[in-house]
């Protein structure tokens, strides 16, 4: 493989789970133990550039800005030694990435940083891969960046053998219904953009240790799957918001059920889970999600938006409201 020393630019953009992953199957791998489907988000991405230069002693990375903690440089190097292995080079990167939104604190910045890294450092290394497999290779870095490396609807499948959908043990995402096929808001309500207490991938392997209902949230992930793509296929937005709000909530109450119990809410978050939900009894379509971090995240139609987005900004504890549509492919610039 030849590498030209050329800088690659690519941008990946981040997604949101509505059918939850939370478990994996193999841990070097990096294999899901249960399926998920994600919604890609237009306002939120990162940005990458990667070029491998001879010269330099060790990998140089900057992220947003500044020098990476050990975990998090020790994290990307090791994803940097799959690629230069795959291209059969042994030179070191440097790697210069942005968020336009605040990092680690639940707005799955693994999942574009990833997706991006994947694209811009496999074409810096002098490799040409498909969609699949940069969605399989980015899922060693983050599980949910396999699904970043798509836009639109994503469905990215577990590992587990006798899923038909999944006979391979290197699962990479698909692309359920691409940007254009259904203009979906969401609302990113920012409660803390403190580090997480404790990232996903400790978090999945206590739970799976300790939680005595790890196994029935194995086993009744295909059942979500199902309906969500049923839900997508018929754009059933009811149907799709109480299959989301229904993942989202197993999977808490599973990280709740872990020893020590994950708790990833604060005050803020439980208020605007009764505020929405009082105005999804008022009769405004509006559904929530909730990922590893305090932030509550509404999903819904843009007649509603507006509407939605002043209740929001109006609950105590609220620091700021993001507002996105469905998102692209991840691309290089
Ligand atoms: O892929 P990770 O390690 O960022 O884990 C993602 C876990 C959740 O965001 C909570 C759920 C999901 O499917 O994105």
């Amino acid at each position: 493989m030849s590498v030209n020393h050329t800088a690659y630019t690519a941008r990946a953009h981040s997604n949101i789970a509505l059918v939850k992953y939370w478990g994996k199957a193999d841990t070097a791998q990096n294999t899901p133990a249960v399926g998920s489907i994600s919604m890609t988000l237009d306002g939120l991405f990162t940005t990458t550039e990667c070029r491998f230069l001879p010269d330099l002693p060790e990998d140089d990375i900057t992220l947003n800005g500044s020098t990476p903690s050990e975990i998090q440089s020790e994290r990307i190097r090791s994803f940097l030694d799959l690629i230069r292995n795959r291209a059969g080079i042994t030179s070191r990167a440097r790697i210069r990435s942005d968020n336009n939104f605040p990092t680690g604190a639940g707005l799955a910045s693994s999942a574009s940083g990833f997706a991006a890294l994947t694209l811009s450092a496999t074409r810096a290394a002098g490799l040409s891969l498909t969609a699949t497999d940069l969605s399989a290779l980015a899922r060693r870095g983050s599980g949910s960046a396999a699904r970043s490396i798509y836009g639109g609807f994503v469905e990215l499948p577990c590992a587990v053998p006798g899923n038909h959908r999944s006979h391979r043990d290197d699962p990479a995402a698909i692309q359920l219904f691409p940007q254009e096929y259904w203009d979906l808001r969401m609302l990113i309500l920012i409660i803390s953009t403190e580090e997480k207490p404790v990232g996903s991938r400790q978090g999945m392997i206590r739970t799976a240790e300790t939680s005595p209902y790890y196994r029935s949230w194995v086993e009744s992930a295909e059942a979500d799957l199902r309906d969500m793509r049923n839900a997508l296929q018929t754009r059933d937005f009811q149907k799709l918001g109480d299959i989301a709000e229904f993942s989202c909530f197993k999977m808490h109450g599973l990280m709740l059920s872990a020893r020590p119990a994950l708790l990833y809410w604060q005050q803020a978050t439980v208020t605007a889970i009764h505020e929405l939900r009082h105005l999804r009894h008022q009769g405004i379509p509006v559904y929530v999600t909730i990922d590893a971090g305090p932030q509550v995240k509404a999903l819904c139609l843009p007649e509603y938006l507006d509407q939605i987005s002043r209740v929001a900004r109006s609950i105590p504890g609220i620091q700021h409201v993001l507002e996105t549509k469905v998102g692209p492919n991840a691309t290089l610039l």
